[in-house]
């Protein structure tokens, strides 16, 4: 799919946040652990959740989803080695390796997909597993767990992954005796589904703390749980705000206090935030400042939003610059604003743009989700006609985007 778009800057109006979608990717899989129905809300209506319903239902599982609410139910006894080619179409079904573990003691998947950021090992969630008492072995493109005693143990990330922080609670929630994970990850994400497992019956202390102790528990019921909105989305709509000559965006539903490392780079470079409780506005200005900024794990800025980031520069003049360090390769739009004319460029881990850039039409591809984004917010910036192919990387994320984008004034079309 292609979306095609005749760029404007005056955009302005008001957009519904929904829910968050890397709490979404784990919530469903980690759902399994339930040894009674459940029902989750705010679950946004996108194609990586899309899959994962596909895949629970492969299993044995009943979902439902109508109007962003889940009801999952389990139908028959879950056979552990698990057939479903779903699981290669994205990153979060490592987490059925977890959930499963801890629900089965045994699982057989496929490895995840996912965007491809440069190299992204797995080696700090199988460690763990290894850790909790799991034999781990790889069967062709297949990996298979196994735990005849899964117990308790003291996990020490090299790295906060996000990835591996939730993978390894899902699988001690249910191992006999005490998990400890240090050097945890502490993204809002992580919190959420760690909420979401308290409200299952799950012992959990130090969400959202570098330090994560989980006792192990051997039944887990059902639960009625909403899932927090989703940052990376309300981000990149106040990204636009900042790129955009309008009266101003406001976003709904979403929780500000878990987006400072973002707001205050747009307020430090001159844009005007209102901030109230659950929305909040931007009003760009003429004279934006130049920036240099640097991802890094929560609360810091998120690699999420760095492609995105490096849009705002092509506006701004002067020099700025983004230093991704989580990744290490995020810089698949680098070349397609190129082919607009931007004058930006890679060095290292390090993007620099000299602006202002004055873009002109072209035809783009989409390489993964937020290049995606980038791709549509650096469309407004040139009347001309913008095309952007491989779209559909957009739908994985994004819950409604084209029509969110449609009701702040962007001229966009899917085919
Ligand atoms: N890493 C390892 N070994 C591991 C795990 C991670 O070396 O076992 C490395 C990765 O290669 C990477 C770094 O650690 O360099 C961070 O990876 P992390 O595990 O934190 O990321 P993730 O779990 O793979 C999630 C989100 C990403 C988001 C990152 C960072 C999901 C499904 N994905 O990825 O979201 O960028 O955390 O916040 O939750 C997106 O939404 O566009 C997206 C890519």
């Amino acid at each position: 799919m292609k979306v095609k778009i005749r760029g404007k800057r005056r955009l302005q109006g008001t957009v519904e946040i929904s829910g968050a979608k890397n709490s979404a990717v784990a919530i469903i899989p980690a759902a399994v652990l339930a040894d009674e129905p459940l029902t989750i809300r705010n679950i946004p209506d996108i194609q990586d959740v899309r899959t994962l319903i596909a895949i629970l239902q492969e299993i044995g599982y009943s979902v439902s989803f109508r109007d962003n609410i889940l009801r999952i139910k389990q139908l028959t006894k879950i056979d552990p080695d698990i057939g479903s080619e779903e699981v290669k179409k994205l990153r979060g079904s490592y987490y059925f390796m977890g959930a499963f573990l801890g629900k089965l003691k045994k699982v057989k998947i496929y490895a995840s997909g996912g965007c491809n950021l440069g190299h992204r090992p797995i080696n700090f969630h199988l460690d763990g597993f290894r850790k909790l008492g799991a034999n781990v072995a790889f069967e062709g493109e297949r990996i298979a767990l196994s735990a005849p005693k899964l117990k308790g143990a003291s996990i020490a990330l090299g790295f906060p992954s996000v990835g591996a922080t939730i993978n390894l609670m899902l699988a001690a929630v249910k191992a006999r005796g005490e998990t400890v994970i240090s050097n945890a990850a502490i993204e809002p994400e992580i919190v959420d589904v760690g909420n979401f497992l308290t409200s299952m019956g799950a012992i959990i202390e130090g969400l959202g703390t570098p330090t994560i102790k989980i006792k192990g528990v051997k039944y887990l019921h059902g639960t009625d749980f909403t899932i927090s909105p989703d940052r990376i989305e309300a981000g990149t709509f106040l990204i636009l705000g900042a790129l955009s000559k309008g009266k101003g965006i406001t976003v709904k539903n979403v929780e500000p206090e878990k987006m400072s490392s973002l707001l205050n780079l747009l307020r430090g470079i001159g844009c005007e935030l209102k901030i109230g409780m659950n929305e909040i506005h931007i009003k760009s200005s003429d004279n934006l400042r130049n920036f240099h900024v640097t991802t890094k794990p929560y609360p810091g800025f998120p690699t999420d939003l760095g492609q995105l980031a490096t849009v705002l520069m092509l506006v701004i003049e002067g020099n700025s610059s983004l230093k991704e360090t989580i990744f290490s390769n995020r810089f698949s739009h680098v070349n397609e604003l190129k082919k607009m004319g931007a004058d930006i460029r890679v060095e290292g881990d390090t993007i620099h743009v000299q602006g202002p850039c004055k873009l002109k039409k072209a035809t783009l591809v989409a390489h993964d989700l937020r290049c995606a984004a980038a791709l549509i917010l650096a469309s407004t910036l040139t009347p001309g006609l913008t095309v952007i192919e491989n779209i559909d990387v957009l739908l994985r994320g994004y819950e409604n985007p084209i029509q969110k984008f449609r009701s702040l004034g962007l001229n966009i079309n899917i085919e």
